[in-house]
């Protein structure tokens, strides 16, 4: 009898105790390295040309090597690596200059699998891509790091003309450890999502798989082509994940010229690697997806929020989508007149995931975002969630609380990053570091155009 009450306290105590004590997880700052004191520093669409949040990727790591591309203050294009964990950086110069002083002509590094090459696409927006990819084996391993490790620069992606109205380049890897590209074509409200892929050397087309036509109305306005703008697109367990919002052509639809004409979150996934499309349901989805496509929103918003476009999404162990959105929550205001003004005053990022049930739920992270900038969403080995937001503020939830326990774990800004605002992270290294570990790239704040310092800061995720 006394036993097996001492054994039932023991149970109760191991069973209470850690259900006392969750927590939203912590984070720490394991290292911060310079990659370059004087990178290009100018604010355009109101965001910085070498850190973009729609990059895929700026900072990667493959095999025991981390990557990062940008641009310095002469506008040449700077590609750095180290072995994961070193303290120094070594740096080439590509043969290309930045072409305009506009903050979409990111940097885009991916590396295919299966022959160890590391592929650029840079420099557009609604252009021509410039694309150049290295000698075979030159991933993950210790090759001399000189621009000769490059082919040249070309407006084709290999052999493969992609036209010469791009923008957002992207790399992902299949589960067949393909290579893909995800680019739109056309331009913004006005444009179309493609795809690539990159198998035994050579690039082909997969398709497009959404489009502009369609007819939305709202606010007494109509609105007949628009484009897709995706928070990701992202392979898990077989499945490629994208959620995304619509930007739509004409602003008749929003309720002030001064707002955003983006709208909905929706979410579309796929079994064969971009082929078909499904909606949340299960249903295929005609190809390519438009804004009359039945089924896909799973979050539903006009355009008279200051909605976000390109902000950031991950998927969880049970292969579950999360999505990050951001815009002004309706009891600041029901109609922004300044997406600017408005998002930095009342802005605040939401995180938008399937239940287990199915349903989509969406909680608002109770922070302000405090800028017109995007955040980033990452998920531990235990699906706990760590939004970056705008300045390096990593704020986190845990799993077992629903993700609703959001706590601020590394602010950014009083621990001094001077980061100018929006970041972008390594998901390769997160991914390849069992999800314990988050590289963020970040540029300091500058004034007058003066050149900065980009970092990478690497976080190590739970405790
Ligand atoms: C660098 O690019 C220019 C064209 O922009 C080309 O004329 C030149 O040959 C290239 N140099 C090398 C070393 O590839
Ligand atoms: C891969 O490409 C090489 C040369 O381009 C070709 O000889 C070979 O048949 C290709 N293999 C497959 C499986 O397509
Ligand atoms: C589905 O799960 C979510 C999250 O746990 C919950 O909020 C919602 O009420 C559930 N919906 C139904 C129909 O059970
Ligand atoms: C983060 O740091 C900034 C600057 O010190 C401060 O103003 C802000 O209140 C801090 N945020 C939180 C949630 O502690």
């Amino acid at each position: 009898m006394l036993l097996r009450l001492t054994l039932t306290l023991g149970h109760l105590l191991f069973f209470l105790w850690p259900a006392v004590t969750q927590a939203a997880p912590g984070v720490s700052l394991s290292s911060n390295t310079v990659l370059d004191n004087s990178a290009i520093y100018f604010v355009s669409y109101d965001g910085l040309v070498n850190v973009n949040s729609f990059q895929l990727n700026g900072v990667l790591t493959y095999g025991s090597y981390q990557y990062a591309g940008w641009y310095a203050a002469d506008k040449t294009v700077k590609l750095a690596r180290r072995k994961t964990g070193a303290t120094s950086w070594e740096t080439l110069t590509l043969n290309h200059s930045l072409v305009a002083q506009d903050s979409h002509n990111v940097v885009t590094l991916g590396v295919s699998p299966a022959d160890g090459r590391i592929h650029v696409a840079m420099d557009c927006h609604s252009t021509r891509l410039y694309y150049t990819v290295s000698a075979a084996s030159a991933a993950g391993t210790a090759v001399g790091w000189s621009a000769s490790l490059f082919g040249s620069i070309t407006n084709t992606i290999g052999s493969l003309n992609i036209g010469t109205v791009i923008t957002y380049p992207q790399f992902v890897v299949t589960p067949s450890n393909l290579l893909q590209f995800v680019y739109r074509t056309g331009v913004s409200g006005n444009g179309d999502y493609q795809l690539a892929e990159y198998n035994n050397g050579t690039w082909t087309s997969v398709g497009q798989w959404a489009k502009k036509e369609g007819s939305y109305t709202q606010n007494g306005g109509t609105s007949s082509a628009r484009s897709l703008y995706i928070h990701g697109f992202t392979y898990r367990d077989g499945r490629a994940h994208v959620t995304g919002t619509w930007r739509e052509n004409s602003g008749s639809v929003t309720c002030n010229s001064g707002g955003l004409t983006n709208h909905d979150t929706v979410y579309i996934y796929s079994d064969d690697a971009g082929r078909a499309w499904k909606n949340a349901a299960g249903t295929t989805v005609s190809k390519p997806i438009s804004v009359t496509t039945s089924g896909i929103i799973v979050d539903s918003l006009n355009p008279d929020h200051g909605l976000m476009n390109q902000e950031s999404q991950d998927v969880d162990s049970n292969g579950r989508i999360h999505a990050l959105i951001s815009y002004v929550p309706g009891r600041f205001k029901q109609c922004v007149t300044s997406y600017q003004s408005d998002r930095t005053a009342y802005g605040h990022a939401f995180h938008v995931y399937q239940a287990s049930n199915g349903t989509f739920v969406k909680v608002e992270i109770p922070f302000d975002i405090g800028s017109v900038g995007r955040s980033q969403i990452a998920l531990d080995a235990n699906d706990n969630a760590y939004v970056v937001l705008p300045f390096g503020r990593i704020v986190t939830a845990s799993a077992s609380s629903g993700w609703t326990d959001w706590t601020m774990a590394f602010n950014g800004s009083s621990q001094g990053l001077n980061a100018f605002g929006e970041v972008t992270v390594d998901r390769p290294g997160l991914v390849a570091s069992g999800r314990k570990n988050l590289g963020v790239l970040y540029q300091e704040k500058s004034s007058n155009g003066a050149s900065s310092p980009i970092h990478v800061a690497q976080f190590t995720l739970g405790g």
